[in-house]
């Protein structure tokens, strides 16, 4: 990592999910500046969904091509795409629908697959076939979400994986149920991190997350080797950070 990850607070959810929408657009835009292309990892759970339509509507829709964006996914639940719970499914609905996206930019988790471990071993494979001189690659955004217990993407506490592999099939007890996950390996690789953050009843994980170095919080694996790590969250989420950190 660069430095220390950057903390933005903002006063509501509606300032912290525009402040998003705005940082996305304007990171895809760059990237897309640098190289052509640009590389961007989605979340699921219900925190980047209005960000995921704002990003889809005017103005900030006419930002950026989304012909030139590839789309990855950090985590799939064990379902079929149109299954309410699909993380594909919500970025369907919620952005991609809504946008001129070519199918071969969308790859997505075969969350459908009665076999998890197939799914994870099929998509570490597309990705080292979209990126063959890369091992692994640095995607240009990764997205991330946080549950209250300090999960991120399908990274739980208590669950263990093989580190050395980019996606994994990880069983989630507490949930009864697979999932198929990015590694902190492919996802430390990325030039950028965004992790996006609200409400009370994530105050506890971000403080052990950011302030804590003892805590079992999945989400502390998160740091980049060598890109940016910021941290977007609401003033609930951050009511517990140390009165210097905010
Ligand atoms: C998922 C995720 C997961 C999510 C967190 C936060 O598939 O559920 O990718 O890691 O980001 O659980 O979810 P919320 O935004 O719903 O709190």
């Amino acid at each position: 990592m660069t430095g220390q990850p950057k903390i933005e607070i903002f006063n509501t959810t509606d300032e912290l999910f525009h402040a998003a929408a705005e940082a996305i657009a304007g990171y895809l835009a760059a990237a897309i500046r640098a190289r052509g292309r640009a590389s961007f990892v989605l979340t699921g759970g219900n925190t980047p969904k209005a960000v995921y339509e704002l990003l889809a509507a005017s103005p900030l829709s006419e930002h950026l091509d989304w012909r030139q964006v590839l789309l990855f996914w950090g985590d799939e639940r064990c379902v079929p795409p149109d299954d309410p719970a699909s993380n594909y499914g919500m970025a369907w609905r919620t952005l991609i629908s809504r946008l001129l996206i070519p199918a071969e930019n969308i790859h997505r988790i075969l969350g459908e697959l009665a076999d998890p471990t197939e799914a994870a071993e099929l998509y570490e494979n597309g990705i080292r076939s979209t990126f063959p001189r890369e091992s692994p690659p640095s995607f240009d955004l990764v997205l991330l979400g946080m549950g209250d217990d300090g999960h991120t993407a399908s990274l739980f506490p208590g669950t263990t994986w093989d580190e050395e592999r980019w996606v994994v099939a990880n069983y989630v007890a507490r949930l009864e149920s697979n999932r198929v996950t990015m590694t902190p390996r492919i996802l430390n690789a990325a030039r950028k991190i965004l992790f996006l953050t609200s409400g009370s009843s994530k105050a506890s994980a971000l403080a052990g997350v950011l302030e804590d170095r003892t805590g079992a919080y999945p989400a502390k694996r998160i740091q980049p080797q060598s890109g940016d790590l910021t941290w977007m969250v609401d003033k609930a989420a951050a009511s517990l950070l140390r009165h210097d950190a905010r």
